[in-house]
């Protein structure tokens, strides 16, 4: 089931953007839509084999993990903001126990293109994080997973993600940061902006894939501190706004609606 959005609004003024332009990718703060968009429609057939290269296996079990810690439970609503191929609605999907409690969002048709392969019977919307196409108090649950930095306005999205949970529901944000040790940033600089991204220029050579790694890494050493996130969230009216770490680099921004 597909549906389509107008997302053609827009960003507001004063927008608080997770990370400055990156000049070298794309010269105006307006251009990032387009160039993100692009580059995940190109590179979204090697998506899911850049996750399990780039998380060791790992990533379908930490996803889930993460969403069980935060509270979703068999019978929830959830919505998964960022759907991508689908590797955090897939765990939201083994959770509730029925895809029909699930809706994947994302602005990517070429994502969208693969989610629609892996996920029967849960709702695709194309669309995104600052303009949701959902009522009001709609879900339970709401998931983001390693697409924050993407988004055009923290501000935006938040208020989004408030206005669409049910008073009291759960938003759940995984990202990866940037760690606050020197020793623990040169090992994740020279994991994550050289070898993840070799690895995926020799996998797929005549595709995007190595500079869409080069371009995660890039946007992970810009991004804001997890301070500046959380305010965010309590500025939107979130409450009990917490992040929690593991290994320095893995984040989970929890708080209730
Ligand atoms: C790194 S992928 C993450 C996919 C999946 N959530 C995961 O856990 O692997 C980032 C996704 O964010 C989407 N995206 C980019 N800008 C967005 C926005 N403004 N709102 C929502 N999703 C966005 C991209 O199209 C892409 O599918």
């Amino acid at each position: 089931m597909a549906q389509t959005a107008s997302d053609a609004a827009p960003p507001p003024s004063g927008a608080s953007a997770p990370h400055p332009v990156l000049a070298h990718r794309y010269a105006r703060v307006e251009e990032r839509e387009g160039f993100v968009r692009a580059l995940f429609d190109q590179t979204a057939p090697h998506y899911d084999r850049i996750d399990r290269i780039f998380s060791l296996g790992t990533g379908p079990g930490y996803r889930r993990r993460a969403l069980r810690e935060a509270g979703l439970k068999p019978g929830m609503t959830v919505l998964d903001v960022a759907v991508g191929t689908g590797l955090v609605a897939r765990q939201a999907v083994a959770i509730t126990g029925d895809p029909s409690l699930v809706t994947g969002l994302d602005p990517s048709e070429g994502m969208l293109a693969e989610a629609r392969r892996t996920l029967p019977g849960v709702t695709l919307i194309q669309g995104k994080a600052e303009r949701i196409p959902l009522p009001d108090d709609s879900v339970d649950f709401l998931s983001m997973g390693y697409a924050l930095r993407h988004v055009a306005d923290l501000g935006a999205a938040f208020a989004e993600y408030r206005r669409v949970l049910k008073p009291g529901g759960t938003v759940l944000i995984l990202e990866i940061g940037r760690p606050e040790s020197r020793l623990a940033h040169l090992i994740e600089r020279f994991y994550m902006g050289a070898v993840i991204p070799a690895l995926c220029w020799i996998a797929a050579p005549r595709h995007r894939s190595g500079e869409l790694m080069k371009y995660y890494w890039e946007t992970i050493e810009a991004c804001v501190p997890a301070e500046t996130i959380l305010g965010a969230m309590r500025d939107a009216g979130f409450r009990d706004t917490s992040c929690a770490t593991e290994l320095e680099v893995f984040r989970a921004y929890i708080a209730r609606a």
